[in-house]
């Protein structure tokens, strides 16, 4: 029960994630790895793919962990299944199937995902949702440029023209939006004054309740009364990651440190 819970993305994108397990799970020792030095993700090949997070996956191992989230969508579009033949010892979950199954709920009939290149061209989303509902209609866009502007930190002055440049024609035209990437919470509130008052939906608050249904199922929380202990890595520059991420995550007293993997 006490063992972490491996937790990673490209970059600090999956902080998203990682801040929501903090929060539901409190208890819980959580291992958290941005991926700088790979990043983005977005246009890598499967290959690519798998050779980065097996990388990631055998750390986690080492670390004992109880239970690896990818806190990505291009990873869990992409590999998700090869990671998990490769390392049965271990559950491995993805954010697109909790994040499809929080869509559902809304009832609505037009969506527009948008994704980077790799996890757009995998179709998962439009597969899924419309094996469950093939009248819902689906628009994917890969929107390849916001990974870079948020890792860089330029997000924090405003991204008005890139989002508009993708944005501006699916306004009044779609009722829903599902941000495919654990990147784009970051600049939720940008993405709210184009498309005004249609419904979000993203990965972090889905794939928590995931999580915390496994562990519950499996005895598996951890049922110590202490705060959990959080460990956050890059494998790429401290300073930058710390620079990127500091405008939405609440660091209070952790760092961050660099990993060789
Ligand atoms: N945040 C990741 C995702 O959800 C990776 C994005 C990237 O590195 O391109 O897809």
């Amino acid at each position: 029960m006490k063992r972490p819970i491996g937790v990673f993305d490209s970059g600090v994108g999956g902080l998203t994630v990682l801040e929501t397990l903090k929060e539901q799970l409190p208890n819980e020792n959580l291992i958290y790895i941005g991926d700088n030095i790979h990043s983005p993700y977005g246009d890598k090949t499967k290959e690519q793919l798998l050779a980065y997070t097996t990388e990631i996956c055998k750390y986690f191992i080492s670390q004992n962990v109880k239970m690896i989230v990818l806190a990505c969508n291009t990873t869990s579009a992409n590999v998700l299944d090869e990671l998990q033949k490769q390392f049965p010892q271990v559950r491995i979950v993805g954010v697109i199937h909790s994040t499809v199954h929080e869509f559902l709920k809304k009832g609505c009939h037009h969506v527009l995902v948008i994704a980077t290149h790799a996890t757009i061209q995998a179709h998962k989303y439009k597969q899924l949702i419309n094996d469950y509902d093939k009248y819902i209609c689906v628009e994917e866009l890969e929107t390849p440029h916001l990974v870079p502007v948020i890792e860089s930190g330029e997000y924090k002055t405003g991204i008005a023209d890139i989002l508009n440049d993708y944005l501006l024609s699916y306004q009044n035209k779609v009722d829903s939006i599902i941000l495919g990437c654990t990147h784009y919470p970051i600049v939720l509130d940008q993405i709210q004054k184009i498309l005004g008052d249609i419904c979000y939906v993203s990965s972090s608050a889905s794939i928590c309740h995931e999580v915390s249904s496994y562990l519950k199922l499996h005895c598996l929380l951890n049922t110590q009364q202490t705060i959990g202990n959080v460990r956050i890595y890059t494998t790429g520059n401290v300073d930058e990651f710390i620079y990127s991420s500091s405008g939405f995550f609440d660091y209070n007293d952790l760092k961050v440190e660099f990993l060789k993997l």
